[in-house]
């Protein structure tokens, strides 16, 4: 864990004890020409560094949208958004795509792996184009893809693994770049659910060793084996507590 630590101390934007996530009146509007949808309609959130926070609800209710905000893959319409202290409302493209290079991992629904490459080559990708020189890269590949259990699979292709060896590729990807946060859209919505329960333990065990952590789901019971929940309906937050409260 030292490298994430010496990575935290050189990022001089970074203000001590400002939670990881901080975002404030955040509201998104998509024009579509014909119609608004007011998707987002003013989220205040606060996440610390080593959370493990579960999303949930209704199918449309702005999950994903969050998710998009959150992981500075699109710009909210209204609202204050600090990641690490560093404002991230009102940068322009380019900027954004800078922070999110050095601060987010993601997991997807769909795994979203290159299927012609070996798993060790989807896991080494980002070090590559982090310009990471290859002895290192390599190392840290196989120790990743050792973490998340596939130390026996590492030259398979995509094709060859089942969907929750898949979502381990994907999830040791999400962490090559050691990012501030997490951020996974139903990354066991494409499981049978022995598969999910098992992927939300791989994010249990990521938790425990320091990660931070955001999970959208639609399963309370996988939700439930996370630190703190927020639900959201309609474009808003109506409650966020810690999981054992969840009922
Ligand atoms: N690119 C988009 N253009 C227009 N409307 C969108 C777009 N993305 C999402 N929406 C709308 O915004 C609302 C929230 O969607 P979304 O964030 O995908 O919800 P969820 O992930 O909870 O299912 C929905 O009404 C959806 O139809
Ligand atoms: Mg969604």
């Amino acid at each position: 864990m030292s490298s994430r630590r010496e990575k935290t101390a050189d990022k001089t934007h970074e203000e001590d004890g400002r939670p990881i996530i901080e975002m404030q009146g955040i509201r998104k509007v998509y024009d579509t020409g014909k119609v608004k949808v007011e998707a987002l309609k003013g989220v205040d959130l606060k996440i610390e560094k080593g959370e493990f926070v579960a999303i949930v609800g209704p199918s449309g209710s702005g999950k994903s949208t969050l998710m998009n905000l959150l992981g500075c893959l699109d710009t909210p319409s209204g609202g204050d958004y600090f990641i690490g202290g560093e404002k991230v409302a009102g940068l322009s493209r380019d900027q954004l795509a800078d922070v999110r290079n050095r601060r987010v991992g993601f997991v997807f629904q769909a795994f979203n792996l290159l299927p012609q490459i070996s798993a060790f080559e989807n896991v080494e990708m980002p070090l590559v184009f982090g310009g990471v020189p290859p002895k290192v890269r390599r190392a840290k590949t196989a120790e990743l893809l050792t973490k998340v259990g596939l130390g026996d699979r590492m030259d398979h292709k995509p094709t060859e693994l089942s969907g929750g060896q898949m979502q381990r590729v994907a999830i040791a990807r999400a962490l090559a770049m050691d990012p501030d946060i997490v951020l996974a859209d139903e990354p066991t919505g494409n499981l049978d659910t022995t598969s999910g329960t098992d992927i939300m333990g791989v994010f249990l065990d990521l938790w425990k060793q320091g990660s931070t952590l955001i999970v959208i789901t639609h399963d309370l019971a996988l939700a439930r084996r996370a630190s703190r929940i927020v639900e959201i309906r309609d474009g808003r937050i109506v409650s966020d507590r810690p999981a054992e409260e969840a009922a």
